[in-house]
């Protein structure tokens, strides 16, 4: 008989799954590229489907590469349906595996070799898909950058005319990583038809927030295109996502993605991606419309608590991120690094002109918080990052007031615990 010889240490990676879904149970999970799922979502990822090949060439959802997917046509049709609706898109294209390959593909398909871009300039809260691209050797365009205003926290509209008319780009990424306040993309769009440059928009973060209807859909005000992430302001499954009203347009990306960039495209949460962008028809505007609150709230409450948080003239924000300096007085990666200490997740922010936090609220949200809780959950992080209390005693207490939020709401399966272990039936 073959020895088990590793059964000991695979049987200990299933062991610190557990242990992470019980800690991060026990965290106020405001990192803002995350959000939780509903439990339905999770048991079709981890369906048979996550098996399965299912490939189709550029143009044609119905004529697949491989046999076995009469079930999987139906339900991409099904998927396709509810983004056009849910995004007000003629096209979509769903084969992307995460945001970033989403925009990715775009590029390939639309800058290419010796093609000039402007963006948002990553010190300046871009994704830097610049430093992305030049690693595609193929790609090698020529970037630049839009200018930015700091203080509004959003791109400088008139400089951002006159650069688009003189550089004359391809291509226009607009959209941000930290991100605050909708960029001016009706305005660009003058600017851009004068040159003949397209226009991406980016919307890895603000995905979930444009389907709820509390953020300009990009493709209403002139975007060319869209891509997005699945998974952060949007609570679905880890994906990507490219719409579009351009059928030709589109046709490149689809061109680019497949067979460019990716062969098999994960069903399993395409599926899965469905059954979340269904829920969102039904629950999804009034759920964005409280993550958006929730981050005016926490950002108010964190400023009364004598943090530094950019965009206070503005509202502080228009999404779900909330952006906080905390240099001098400490820097933003000893910030996080104590916060994830005393259970708070969220991230650290390290740009040109903000060293500090970034905080998102589209999962505490989506467990049920609402404004008067974000008022704790702002007293919670000044307790670690102003007053300086010891980290583990604030862990405490956090796993004490997070007992309330196990539960999904905005959800067909609400008050059901989204951070629950999934076992096979007689399986423990
Ligand atoms: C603006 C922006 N675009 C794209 C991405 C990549 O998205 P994904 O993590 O889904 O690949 C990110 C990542 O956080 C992002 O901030």
């Amino acid at each position: 008989m073959t020895p088990l010889r590793h059964k000991r240490l695979a049987n200990a990676i299933k062991a610190l799954v557990k242990e992470h879904h019980k800690w991060r149970q026990g965290c106020i999970n405001i990192l803002a590229a995350e959000n939780v799922s509903s439990p339905s979502v999770r048991e079709i990822v981890a369906s048979d489907l996550m098996h399965r090949y299912s490939e189709y060439e550029a143009h044609d959802i119905g004529r697949r590469w491989d046999e076995g997917g009469r079930y999987v046509i139906e339900i991409e049709r099904i998927v396709e349906d509810a983004a056009k609706k849910l995004f007000n898109a003629k096209h979509v294209e769903l084969r992307p595996v995460s945001g970033h390959v989403a925009i990715a593909s775009v590029i390939m398909s639309m800058v290419g070799a010796g093609g000039r871009s402007l963006e948002v300039k990553g010190a300046n809260g871009g994704h830097e898909w610049y430093y992305i691209a030049k690693s595609l050797k193929p790609v090698s365009y020529t970037p630049d950058w839009l200018p930015f205003d700091t203080a509004e926290w959003n791109i400088d509209v008139d400089g951002a005319k006159r650069k688009i008319r003189d550089a004359k780009p391809s291509l226009i990424i607009l959209g941000a990583s930290f991100y605050l306040f909708p960029h001016p993309t009706r305005e660009i769009r003058e600017a851009a038809d004068d040159v003949g440059s397209a226009i991406v928009y980016d919307g890895a973060h603000v995905l979930g927030l444009i389907a709820g209807k509390q953020w300009p859909n990009p493709l209403d005000s002139g975007a060319d295109i869209l891509t997005g992430s699945t998974h952060k302001s949007f609570p679905g499954p880890q994906k990507g996502i490219v719409l579009s009203n351009d059928g030709e347009m589109l046709q490149q990306v689809k061109m680019s993605l497949y067979p460019g960039m990716l062969t098999n495209h994960h069903l399993m949460n395409v599926a899965a991606l469905g059954y979340a962008m269904l829920e969102f028809l039904d629950f999804g505007e009034a759920y964005s419309r409280q993550v958006v609150r929730n981050a005016k709230e926490l950002a108010g409450s964190l400023h009364e608590h004598g943090l530094d948080v950019i965009g206070e003239r503005n509202g502080y924000t228009r999404s779900h991120q909330v952006l906080l300096r905390t240099h001098p007085s400490m820097q933003g990666a000893e910030a996080a690094r104590l916060l994830d200490n005393a259970n708070i997740v969220c991230n650290k922010m390290e740009l040109e002109n903000a060293d500090g936090l970034r905080i998102g609220t589209s999962e505490a949200t989506r467990v049920g918080m609402k404004e008067s809780e974000m008022k704790e959950v702002a007293r919670f992080i000044a307790e670690v990052v102003v007053s300086k209390k010891d980290p583990p005693l604030i862990a405490r207490k956090v796993r004490a007031f997070m007992k309330d939020y196990a539960r999904v709401e905005y959800s067909y399966e609400r008050g059901k615990n989204p951070y629950e272990f999934l076992h096979f039936a007689g399986r423990r």
